[in-house]
């Protein structure tokens, strides 16, 4: 039998993201929209970014409101710094200042074989991820230089680590992701900052209904929990590592994959 997760962190009275401010990229929908849920109801007030989903951001708001929580929908395109310096300042005017940044906004890629990947797609990718992580930090690292606190978490792949066939591009800037992550983590500790990544296997959102489901039903059965991911999984992650409970680990590489990944 497959054991399901519980969700017990949705109905514990607990708030570990109590005062704090958190900005979210990419939270209309996925991970994203399930992170932003999970930390407004542990307390957060949340920053949801979208780009092109205005309405799916507003029901992530409607939802952490009728919770309880705080919430503002907040437009950027995260490879764009001026839009991404205007939404932090946005999130900051209503909640104050940022002390979380969840990097997570999904840059597309085709999955092609290396033989056939044209540069300009690979291209694409790789500065899609980077210009995605790179902007944010840019835009709140400072405030949280300030604060002397503060928390990364970056939304990576076991990709990273472990690639697939026709993925190169995204194990390459996944894998840079991660990197880059370190170095925050490395440069920024001494200004009470951590940096850390999740790395999802195989999740279930819209970044990969589109994959057969006889693929996805393999694939669950190579993971040794025998089940995909799901959003509310890589939630949970971010969260443990967002919280106080984690306030010595920086660096870290954390897998969410059922086992599929094991370090
Ligand atoms: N699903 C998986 O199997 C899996 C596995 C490993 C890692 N990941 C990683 O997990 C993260 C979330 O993926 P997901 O599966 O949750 O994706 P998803 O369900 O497809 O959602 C993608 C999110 O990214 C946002 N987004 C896309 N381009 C953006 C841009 N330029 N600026 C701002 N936001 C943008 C979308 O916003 P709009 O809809 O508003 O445009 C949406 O909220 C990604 O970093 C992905 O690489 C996913």
């Amino acid at each position: 039998m497959v054991a399901t997760p519980s969700h017990t962190s949705q109905t514990s009275e607990s708030k570990l993201m109590r005062d704090r401010v958190v900005l979210i990229t990419g939270a209309s929908r996925g991970i994203g929209a399930a992170t932003a849920k999970l930390l407004g109801h542990h307390g957060a007030a949340v920053g949801v970014n979208y780009y092109g989903s205005e309405e799916a951001a507003q029901q992530v708001v409607e939802e952490i409101s009728s919770d309880g929580g705080r919430a503002i929908a907040v437009k950027a395109d995260v490879r764009d710094f001026q839009q991404v310096d205007a939404m932090v300042q946005k999130v900051s005017e209503a909640f104050g200042a940022i002390d979380t940044l969840v990097i997570n906004a999904h840059a597309g890629f085709p999955m092609v074989p290396f033989v056939d990947y044209r540069w300009e797609d690979f291209e694409a990718k790789l500065l899609g991820e980077l210009k995605g992580a790179f902007f944010p930090c840019k835009a709140v690292v400072p405030s949280m230089i300030e604060q002397n606190r503060g928390c990364i978490i970056a939304v990576s792949s076991s990709s990273s680590r472990n690639p697939s066939q026709g993925f190169s591009a995204h194990s390459t800037a996944k894998s840079g992701l991660d990197a880059f992550i370190k170095s925050l983590a490395l440069e920024l500790g001494s200004h009470g900052i951590r940096a850390n990544v999740v790395a999802p296997g195989l999740t279930l959102t819209d970044a990969t209904a589109g994959l057969p489901q006889e693929y996805k039903d393999a694939s669950a059965q190579t993971v040794p929990m025998k089940r995909n991911g799901l959003p509310e999984d890589v939630a949970s992650a971010i969260l443990l590592l967002a919280s106080e409970e984690a306030r010595f680990i920086t660096g870290a590489y954390l897998p969410v994959s059922g086992g599929i990944q094991m370090l």
